[in-house]
């Protein structure tokens, strides 16, 4: 299969998966809702929502509650190849500055699809998180 074909494949499958855990989301106080899938190095996919908090600084991210998810489930072992991010307004959404920090940890090479203000975009957390920290 072209390479092109095999990444439009992996980017639809990544986005149904999402779009599935975007409708467990708990936001009841911005009433936005946010999904996240990401595929390992392994091949696993994990999802993830937004789980937002009276106390508002504890709402944890779509992307975020993905990626834990994908450490309690198969370890620390964990690498992104990719992950995808939609919301229930079709509006443009990146990953907020955490979570990117976050993606970067697991997976310094992955490859990010969300909605930018010129539509779908994908792009490697390199380029949205240039000189990501890493203590090790
Ligand atoms: N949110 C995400 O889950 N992911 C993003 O990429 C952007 C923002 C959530 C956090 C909060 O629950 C709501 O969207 C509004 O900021």
């Amino acid at each position: 299969m072209a390479k092109n074909d095999s990444l439009r494949k992996l980017r639809t499958r990544l986005l149904a998966a999402a779009r599935r855990a975007m409708n467990n989301a708990y936001a009841p106080f911005s009433h936005f809702r946010v999904g996240a899938a990401l595929l390992t190095s392994k091949g696993e996919i994990f999802v993830g929502c937004n789980v937002e908090n009276s106390s508002y600084g504890m709402t944890n991210c779509a992307e975020r509650t993905a990626i834990f998810a994908a450490v309690a489930k198969s370890g620390p072992a964990l690498n992104i190849r990719a992950i995808a991010v939609v919301n229930d307004q079709d509006v443009a959404c990146s990953p907020c500055g955490a979570c990117r920090q976050v993606i970067y940890e697991f997976g310094p090479k992955a490859t990010i699809f969300f909605k930018s203000a010129k539509g779908w975009t994908e792009a490697p957390i390199t380029k949205l998180l240039p000189e990501g920290f890493r203590l090790q």
